[in-house]
């Protein structure tokens, strides 16, 4: 299919009454309300800030789609016209808008895009009383760092119009090439390039060996963007049977689902795995596709122990046969994947929270694989997050190592030790006492060194500050460790994410050796600290919460 508008960009500037104020420093995007989003000229005035910041908006290219979540269309329609406007040369956009933001970051390097917009509020639920969002990735696929946001934001302080062309809506449902003005509108599917990439990676018939056996497995892909990827990789190309893929049509709202995949809002799951006795494997991708959550039969893999399984196998993966250059995980993350790394005598960083933390030593080549023990995992592959790569490659180390999910645990902890892990999210928090809450316990953190926390010695507190081994950057102030002398830890911290008052984040650590008892339930393991920190830090008293809105 082939369209032309013509237009005449220069008539089309629309002045704006007042600045536009509401971009938060210091996120990769601006992600707010759906209702936000639909006020005149909000999404407008962020994008246009965006276009006189990106660098090589004159005659570039720019990748774009969306989750597929109420608003996608719209902002897709928008956001072209204004790319007319600013003289981009191409805008390359995936059928019906759907892309995931893995497949979007493949796109931008394959393509040598100047970067890309994705439309997506990740795991926060969708529809009109539910959240928008719009991330900016930069050309080496990967979230834009702080110093990009922050002068998007300064810009928009001072906005007084923006510029946007009158063109007929572009047909976006099957590819084609289109134009608005002189700019060209590639219109491809958004699922074909990411499998290709994927097929590189991994053995894909040894995988399908393992899926046409006696190997049911259950996706689900929460009605979001992984939906039409996961059907043409496990149904179509790896031979699982119809059915395997839950939920795989992407919805505007999510089946007024939370499209997060942990064991609260992907519990339908958890159950068939965790309860039943039919599937053999389970895996569940976010809204936009970048987290995944990993089930065997009767077993929940932690994230911060499948980084720490990917590492220990990951030879056994094509793409990573000659080894790894190096790890890294966000601070927060459990250091299970630390130990692999020492016995595998390469380098483990630890960085701030966010995926951005990672792009520099992507780029630089210290690392190979990452991950966060927030469902999400990657490699140097692309320079997002990847919940797909993450379930097949699970399923290639299956396929090699015949043996089930909880097998490859328990040897995994007999090998290395395990660390004991949870983290209590206490949601939708009254800013005041949230931010009260954090602020008493920092103030706190030097008078507890040589004090007593259940009933170990602290050894070490502090708020957390990173210094890029890359560019020398300092990020501070990313979380409240309280460090005991056994190793293990208690993090606090404030959500970056969440659009609805504050979130708590606390996360539990505690390490036992390969000799100790490593079949505990993780709540028992952790209940001296849990209790602890509870205690310490006044969680009930200050939030009126008696238990966390979410436990993982
Ligand atoms: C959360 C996760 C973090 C992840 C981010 C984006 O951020 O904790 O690991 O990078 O979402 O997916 P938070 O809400 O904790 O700031
Ligand atoms: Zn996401």
């Amino acid at each position: 299919m082939t369209t032309s508008a013509a237009v005449d960009p220069t008539q089309h500037l629309v002045r704006l009454d007042a600045p536009f104020t509401d971009q938060k420093p210091g996120t990769s995007g601006l992600r707010k309300s759906s209702e936000q989003f639909e006020k005149p000229h909000y999404l407008e005035s962020f994008i246009e800030a965006v276009f006189r910041t990106l660098p090589g908006v004159q005659g570039g290219t720019l990748v774009l789609g969306g989750d597929g979540r109420y608003g996608n269309r719209r902002a897709i329609d928008v956001i072209l016209r204004m790319a007319a406007a600013h003289g981009l040369s191409k805008v390359i956009v995936a059928t019906a808008g759907i892309l995931s933001t893995p497949a979007a970051s493949n796109l931008i390097r394959k393509r040598q895009a100047i970067g890309g917009i994705i439309l997506s509020a990740s795991h926060n639920p969708g529809g009109p009383d539910g959240d928008f969002g719009v991330k900016v990735n930069g050309a080496n696929g990967g979230p834009t760092p702080a110093s990009f946001t922050d002068a998007v934001y300064t810009c928009t302080q001072t906005l007084e119009q923006y510029s946007i062309v009158e063109a007929p809506a572009t047909p976006v449902d099957v590819p084609g090439t289109h134009s608005i003005g002189a700019m060209q509108v590639e219109v491809i599917d958004g699922v074909d390039d990411f499998v290709q990439l994927m097929q590189k990676l991994f053995d894909f018939d040894q995988i399908s060996e393992l899926i046409r056996g006696d190997f049911p497995l259950a996706f689900d892909a929460m009605h979001a963007v992984t939906g039409p990827y996961a059907n043409k990789l496990f149904e179509g190309l790896l031979g699982a049977p119809a059915g395997s893929v839950r939920n795989g049509i992407p919805l505007e709202d999510f089946g007024k689902g939370h499209p997060d995949p942990n064991l609260t809002y992907a519990h339908d799951l958890a159950d068939l795995l965790l309860k039943g006795d039919d599937y053999r494997f389970g895996a569940a991708c976010d809204g936009d596709g970048d987290r995944n959550m990993i089930l065997g039969e009767h077993c929940f893999v932690n994230p911060s122990d499948s980084l720490a399984v990917l590492t220990a196998n990951a030879t056994l993966a094509p793409a990573y046969a000659g080894g790894l250059a190096g790890v890294a995980r966000s601070m927060p993350t459990s250091s299970a994947v630390d130990v692999v790394a020492k016995e595998l005598g390469i380098n483990c960083f630890e960085t701030p929270t966010g995926w951005k933390f990672f792009g520099n030593l992507l780029d630089a080549g210290e690392i190979t694989l990452c991950g966060e023990e927030s469902f999400g995992t990657g490699s140097n592959h692309v320079r997002e997050k990847d919940g797909l790569w993450a379930v097949l490659f699970w399923l290639q180390i299956l396929a090699e190592r015949r043996c089930s999910v909880s097998e490859i645990m328990r040897q995994h902890w007999a090998r290395f030790g395990r660390h004991y892990y949870s983290r209590h999210d206490y949601e939708a928090v009254a800013s005041d006492a949230a931010h009260g809450l954090y602020d008493r316990l920092e103030g706190m953190l030097p008078g507890l060194i040589g004090q007593s926390f259940a009933g170990r010695s602290v050894s070490g507190a502090d708020n957390f500050s990173y210094t890029d081994p890359i560019d020398q950057s300092v990020t501070q102030g990313q979380g409240l460790r309280i460090l005991l002398e056994d190793g293990s830890r208690v993090v606090v911290r404030l959500s970056g994410t969440g659009t609805k008052g504050a979130t708590i984040r606390v996360y539990l650590e505690s390490y036992v050796p390969s000799s100790g008892d490593l079949n505990q339930n993780p709540q028992i393991a952790l209940a001296d600290m849990i209790q602890g920190i509870n205690a310490l830090a006044e969680i009930k008293e200050r939030t009126g919460m008696d238990k966390p809105t979410v436990i993982t």
